[in-house]
């Protein structure tokens, strides 16, 4: 695991995006791993913005999301297919096609997760896997839990996940109670592993999760076993690791 730091929120978007964009240009028919969240926010602004110039194509890129919310369609304005084209797919020249973002409004959580998990084999697999870290350590929505869940599985939200969503929702209650998530297993699959943090408030878990022990009460602590992660962190969010 190999830790980068930044100044600040903006420096960390721009490493960030650097380590997507050499992927983009070294393998122009990659298949990318994305997030939500607000951490990814600017590293997908500094995409776009190199998209602009000229110097990134997205022509043949492929990309697989970690998560939707249950019940949430795509006109929505919280799931995260609709977060997807707001803030990059609508914005560069990915194909709409080779977009895919778990299916919220299918009913049959095992025929759609079933789905999607095939669908990431099919194209081989993910090269490059961005990913945020939740409050208490979860990743994708794999939300801490005696085990870790392997495949593309529908989870019941923590209450602390849904109080940390719900300043994007009218009220707590709005928050959907369940989402489809790659699982553990699925994110440790894939060859190479992008993590975005930043400010204080994810300093502490940080610490947790890259430097204490692996267990899957935190899930992303399950990232220290895989051969090739980078962690970009800015100053706040790194500011606890000296203390684990
Ligand atoms: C949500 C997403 C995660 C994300 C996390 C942290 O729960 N499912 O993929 O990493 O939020 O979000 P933020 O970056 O806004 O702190």
């Amino acid at each position: 695991m190999r830790i980068i730091q930044a100044k600040d929120y903006k420096d960390m978007s721009r490493k960030a995006a650097n380590i997507l964009a050499a992927q983009i240009v070294m393998k122009p028919d990659s298949v990318l791993g994305l997030a939500t969240g607000s951490t990814p926010i600017g590293t997908y602004d500094q995409l776009v913005e190199w998209y602009e110039k000229g110097d990134l194509d997205f022509s043949d890129i492929k990309s697989v999301n970690l998560d939707e919310y249950k019940g949430l369609d795509h006109g929505n304005d919280q799931s995260y297919y609709y977060f997807m084209h707001e803030h990059l797919f609508d914005r560069v020249n990915i194909k709409e096609e080779n977009t895919n973002v778990p299916d919220g409004t299918k009913e049959d959580a095992q025929a759609e997760c079933g789905r999607y998990e095939e669908l990431i084999r099919s194209y081989g697999g993910v090269d490059l896997q961005l990913l945020g870290l939740g409050h208490n350590g979860h990743i994708g929505f794999n939300e801490p839990a005696p085990v870790f869940e392997k495949e593309t599985h529908c989870v019941d939200l923590t209450e602390s996940t849904i109080e940390a969503n719900k300043r994007f929702f009218a009220s707590a209650e709005d928050v959907p109670k369940q989402a489809y998530t790659m699982g553990i297993g699925t994110i440790m699959r894939a060859r190479k592993i992008l993590v975005v943090a930043s400010g204080e408030d994810k300093a502490d878990i940080v610490a947790k999760a890259f430097f204490g022990d692996v267990t899957p009460e935190v899930p992303a602590s399950i990232l220290q076993m895989h051969p090739d992660v980078i962690v970009v962190l800015d100053a706040a969010a790194a500011s606890k690791i000296a203390e684990e």
